[in-house]
């Protein structure tokens, strides 16, 4: 079926003015991008979209790394979206990542991993809902 997933480029990619780059990774795997905005995430934004994190010994490092630059929230739309940006991105730890992947081209380390995906129908729908009015998305 035909999906959308929510992705972040996240600091580490876009100070390195690598969101081109990984958006021509994203195009070529077929994922459209039907939506696009670069923002300064708020301590508030990292808070509430890593909510599930909060108990993780990393949660501190990982809002301060996301608001620490620029990002650019995306929506991408295409047959089996969510799995399927997942495998372009690869394994969360780039060193376990596959060849040709996002992490694996781009990702300095577990933390600065360049993107971020939605896991799951659900959590996308969620993530897309707290960056996206319907309207910004075009498909
Ligand atoms: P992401 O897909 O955005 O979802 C949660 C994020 O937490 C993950 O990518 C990593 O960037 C980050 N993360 C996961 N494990 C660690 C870790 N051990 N140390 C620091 N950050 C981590």
């Amino acid at each position: 079926a035909i999906e959308r997933t929510f992705s972040i480029i996240k600091p580490d990619a876009t100070e390195r003015n690598l969101t081109g780059a990984v958006n021509a990774v994203i195009e070529k795997a077929g994922l459209r991008i039907v939506a696009q905005k670069r923002i300064r995430m708020t301590k508030e934004q990292a808070e509430t979209f890593y909510a599930v994190h909060k108990a993780r010994p990393f949660f501190g490092e990982l809002v301060e790394f996301m608001t620490s630059a620029p990002v650019v929230v995306q929506v991408l739309e295409g047959e089996g979206a969510i799995a399927k940006y997942r495998e372009v991105m690869g394994a969360t730890d780039p060193a376990k990542a596959a060849e040709g992947t996002v992490r694996k081209l781009y990702a300095k380390s577990i933390g600065e991993n360049s993107v971020h995906g939605s896991d799951a129908p659900e959590t996308a729908a969620i993530e897309i809902a707290q960056f996206f009015s319907g309207n910004e998305i075009v498909g």
